[in-house]
This record gives structure tokens, C-alpha cells and sequence, in this order.
């Protein structure tokens, strides 16, 4: 990570161009990292035991962490490593790849957030259908096709199973979430070592558009969740992937499953990995509160509107307000 970060910035004080306003800065208040977010073992064989959890924690936290998930660890620690190669190439090259290929790369200074820079390295790219996204993702380095696309084999099969579960649990009927979820993201980020954290952010307080987000965040902590008014830490958990609620669900179960904001802080003395998958509707998919969930004592809470309507318009309606660039639709 040494050549990544001293090309990243060899600083000793945070520049202003990465500084935050008081009001969304971390400050130097501790956050505790919270042992509460629930932990839920997939291979259970009550299924029922996991959708009560899945359905609790979605409901208390809009966070869960999934074990036992089936996912082979060679496969994530590929994608893992093959990422850090990518993000340790030189920046011209990297820019040179996303600019031929069509996808997007975030270097150190190009995303602005409310004035403030965020302290990452970030690229983005669709991943499903697989064949077809396929042919805009980087060609180098040389495996990150065969690599990144055995993960999204995996994350596809995994969100299909989550999704499944929460439909369950939501009483919808079967395949009813798995059946508009026709589009996924990859977001890889890499967040540097940082002199002083308690002046900027991996990632600004934000929902995720998303049904479902999934994401691998490695061995080091730094994503906070805002419960109650409060933030906590989310501990790593080995080999575990982090799943939040996103709005899409959040509407779908009008409001019963809670999608939560949540940001990313950075550290003194480590680098952070992370790789997150959205898992979308398509950008025409009609998302609404669920037939079966709505009736005159629970009538709908939310508009009936597009994905790619809700992401533009997102604004006026409700808590979903401060939101950042997750909306990942496919334009
Ligand atoms: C995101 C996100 C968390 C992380 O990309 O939307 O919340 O830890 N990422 O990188
Ligand atoms: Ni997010």
C-alpha cells in the first residue's frame, strides 16, 4: 500500500481541499463500535430462525452481517487483491483505462461532495447482466475479468437468496424481489491512511439506492451507521459480509424494513478496502409499497414511482434526503 499512498498524499495535515464543515466532520468524539448489529449465520437450518432475524435486524437497524454465506474466501480475497492492484497503478493509466472502457474512476480530487473532497480512491462499475457489463470493466490488470467476475457470479447468487429471505419474511410472494433486482453496481473503494480523521470522511453520511447492498469491508473498521440519532461502528467480522437495507426495500415494505444512513471514517494507520455491490431494480421498474403489505389500516406511506424517478426526485419525499451519488442507475 506504501506506493499507493504516497502517491495519494504524502501529507501531514488534511488539505482544505478534504476538509469537511463542523457539521459533517467525525470531530474527535469516539464512536463505539457496536457488537449489536446482528450476525446470522445462512447456514442455520431453521430457515425460518433466519428471516425472523433477517426481518428484526432490518427492522431495529437496516444492518446486517452475514457468516456461512457460501461464498468461497479465495474468491473474495481475488477480487480483493486484484483491486488493490488496480487502485496501486499509476492514476494516468487508471484514468486512461476507465476513459476507454466506460467506467468510472474517483481518484483522490475528482468527487466533491458539499465542498469537501472525500479521503478515497473509488470505481465504479455496472455488473449484471454479467456478459454484457462485462465488456466496459477494466482490462487491466490483466485477470481483473476473470477474478472480479467469479465474485459477481457469487454476489448474485447470495442477493438472490437474501432477497428471498426478506420477501419471505415480508409475506410478498416468492421471487417477488429477486424478480426486479435486474441490475448491479460494483463499488470498490480504497480509503488511505489519514492524519486526522476527525476532519474528513471516507464516504459523506448517506441511504443507499439500492433493494439490498452488499458489502465486503475487509479487515479494517470504518463504516458507521446512524441508529437513534447516534452513530455506531460496525465491526469486522471475518469472512462476513455487511448487508443494509436499501430505499428501494425500504418503500416495497412501506417502511416496515428500514433503510439507514450511514458513512465511512477514515484511519491513522491503515489503509481500508472495501468492495460493495448494489443490488438494483432497472431503472423503468416500478418500485411502490407492496399490494400485499398495504391495506386500510396500513395505507401507503410512499409514491409510486420509477427507480430512475425516485433517484432523481428523491428530495421531497421523506427521509430520504440527504443523499449522495449511490443512486448507481444505469443512464
Ligand atoms: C457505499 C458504502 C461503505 C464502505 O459505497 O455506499 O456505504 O465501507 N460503502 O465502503
Ligand atoms: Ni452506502
Amino acid at each position: 500500500m506504501e506506493n499507493h499512498v504516497s502517491r495519494w498524499f504524502n501529507v501531514q495535515t488534511v488539505p482544505e481541499s478534504h476538509t469537511f464543515s463542523i457539521e459533517d466532520r467525525p470531530g474527535k468524539k469516539q464512536i463505539p463500535l457496536c457488537r449489536t448489529i446482528p450476525i446470522i449465520d445462512l447456514a442455520n437450518s431453521e430457515r425460518t430462525e433466519i428471516v425472523q432475524e433477517i426481518i428484526k435486524a432490518s427492522q431495529e437497524y437496516g444492518f446486517f452481517q452475514v457468516t456461512n454465506h457460501g461464498v468461497p474466501e479465495d474468491v473474495i480475497n481475488g477480487a480483493v487483491k486484484v483491486l488493490e492492484e488496480l487502485f496501486t497503478m499509476p492514476v494516468d493509466e487508471i484514468s486512461k483505462e476507465a476513459n476507454s472502457n466506460g467506467w468510472v474512476y474517483m481518484g483522490s480530487t475528482s468527487f466533491a461532495t458539499k465542498g469537501a473532497h472525500l479521503w478515497r480512491d473509488n470505481l465504479k462499475h455496472p455488473c449484471h447482466p454479467l456478459e454484457q457489463s462485462m465488456q466496459n470493466w477494466p482490462q487491466k490488470p490483466t485477470r481483473y475479468r476473470d477474478i472480479v467476475g467469479a465474485y459477481i457470479v457469487e454476489i448474485r447468487r447470495l442477493s438472490l437468496i437474501i432477497l428471498e429471505l426478506i420477501s419471505q419474511g415480508l409475506g410478498l410472494e416468492k421471487g417477488y424481489l429477486g424478480g426486479i433486482s435486474q441490475v448491479q453496481f460494483l463499488t470498490a473503494s480504497n480509503y488511505p491512511p489519514c492524519p486526522d480523521p476527525s476532519l474528513t470522511l471516507g464516504l459523506l453520511k448517506h441511504f443507499d439506492h439500492s433493494l439490498i447492498t452488499i458489502l465486503f469491508q475487509g479487515n479494517v473498521e470504518g463504516l458507521q451507521v446512524l441508529k437513534d440519532g447516534k452513530w455506531i461502528g460496525v465491526e469486522v467480522v471475518p469472512n462476513a459480509f455487511v448487508v443494509n437495507i436499501g430505499t428501494q426495500v425500504e418503500i416495497i415494505s412501506n417502511g416496515k424494513l428500514r433503510s439507514a444512513q450511514h458513512r465511512v471514517v477514515t484511519n491513522k494507520e491503515k489503509s481500508r478496502a472495501t468492495i460493495a455491490t448494489f443490488i438494483n431494480p432497472c431503472p423503468d421498474c416500478i418500485i411502490e409499497p407492496a399490494k400485499v403489505i398495504v391495506n386500510e389500516a396500513n395505507p401507503p406511506l410512499y409514491p409510486s414511482l420509477s427507480f430512475k424517478e425516485f433517484v432523481n426526485v428523491s428530495k421531497p419525499f421523506g427521509p430520504f434526503t440527504d443523499v449522495i451519488q449511490n443512486g448507481c442507475i444505469d443512464e
